[in-house]
């Protein structure tokens, strides 16, 4: 079931179209991210779903509830739609404790004393944060605000849970790790997610769904996998992960195969639906190239990085710059001479989807 609908959203601010045209819905219990360079639109659409911004045009959905329509002239104010929030500064009230801060949302309701009593000790024990009840903000790590600001978003019981970059301010080992909780917490508690991040890895690494923004479009919807393999053009192959682009000519096609011609004359079979014929793009990720010294392609070893899991080389090969990643166990030296055998490749039509385009 469907916990937000978005359909047709589009925002703009006197010439700038924010967002054009957004449709997307996140399922029950889902992990959906919004992902895109920065000034995409990604938290002018959050910012719309939680009723902070009003859409320009379009609907919007929360669980049965229709919170914006601009046809009938809806516009549901926030305090009344049933979300919760996280920012990336995650304005945790600095002169309340961690308890304090988290029952906050249940005193202004007016609960009972002995009710908040018990869904607190629910909320900290959901966030790991029970023995930190009675610190200041000032007395806790970057992380643990982070989840003062998560327990006191989810203290509500909102039917959904709406984060905007909500771990960039946190340094890169905690983050990783945060990933982690955040997801494990949606895990356990069953909430839908709308998360906002401009990270591609950790787009990938927590998301069930993601949806691929770009200058305000939504240009690809996709489980992470489907998105890495699978990217709809240039831009999101681009946005997405590493890749190589090179120029090539499409030879010729049998079914959902065709031969391409790249790298001063090497051939080779690709899957493609594209339908491209002559001149096209061919791109490559990094880990679908193998080096050894017998490979089809000759190269020769420019830089080489070694990053711990794994080996990460500039090698070039005809008149390219190919990045290639290998496993630690095959180190090569730079200005060894190698060959490289290419696996798998996309086709891309020349010119489309480059940068903001
Ligand atoms: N209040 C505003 N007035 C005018 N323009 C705005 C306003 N808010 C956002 N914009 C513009 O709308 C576009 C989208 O902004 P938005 O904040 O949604 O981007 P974003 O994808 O969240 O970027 P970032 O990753 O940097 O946070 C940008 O061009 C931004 O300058
Ligand atoms: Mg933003």
């Amino acid at each position: 079931m469907e916990k937000i609908r978005i359909l047709n959203l589009s925002k703009r601010y006197g010439k700038v179209l924010a967002v054009d045209s957004a449709t997307f819905s996140v399922e029950d219990k889902e992990f959906f991210s919004l992902l895109g360079p920065s000034g995409c639109g990604k938290s002018t659409v959050l910012r719309c779903v939680a009723g902070l911004e009003e859409p320009t045009e379009g609907e919007i959905y929360i669980g049965q509830t229709r919170v914006n329509s601009t046809v009938d002239g809806i516009n549901v104010p926030t305090e009344l739609r049933p979300i919760g929030m996280v920012f990336q500064n995650y304005a945790v009230w600095p002169h309340m404790t961690v308890y304090e801060n988290i029952a906050y949302p249940l005193k202004i309701k007016k609960l009972p004393k002995e009710l908040i009593q018990a869904k607190l000790k629910v909320a900290l024990h959901t966030v790991g944060l029970e023995r930190l009840a009675d610190r200041y903000p000032n007395q806790l790590s970057g992380g643990e605000q982070q989840r003062v600001a998560l327990a006191r978003a989810l203290i509500k019981e909102p039917e959904v849970l709406l984060l905007d970059e909500p771990l960039s301010n946190l340094d890169a080992k905690l983050r990783e790790q945060m990933r982690f909780e955040l997801k494990d917490l949606q895990r356990r508690t069953g909430i839908p997610i709308l998360y906002v991040t401009h990270d591609q890895a950790e787009a990938l690494a927590m998301s069930d769904r993601l949806a691929v923004m770009n200058a305000g479009r939504i240009i690809q919807v996709g489980a992470p996998t489907e998105i890495y393999t699978h990217p709809a053009d240039r831009f999101v192959a681009d946005f997405i992960g590493l890749m190589n682009f090179l120029p090539g000519r499409v030879l010729g096609r049998s079914g959902e195969e065709a031969t391409v011609e790249f790298l001063g004359g090497h051939r080779l079979n690709v899957a493609d639906r594209s339908g491209l014929s002559g001149g096209c793009v061919v791109a490559v990720r990094p880990e679908d190239i193998t080096l050894s010294l017998t490979g089809p392609i000759r190269c020769r070893v420019e830089v080489r990085n070694y990053s711990g899991n794994l080996v990460d080389y500039k090698v070039r090969a005809d008149d390219a710059v190919l990045r290639v990643q290998t496993p630690k166990t095959e180190i090569f030296a730079e200005g060894k001479e190698l060959g490289i055998t290419i696996h798998r490749a996309m086709l891309f039509q020349l010119g489309e989807g480059r940068g903001s385009g």
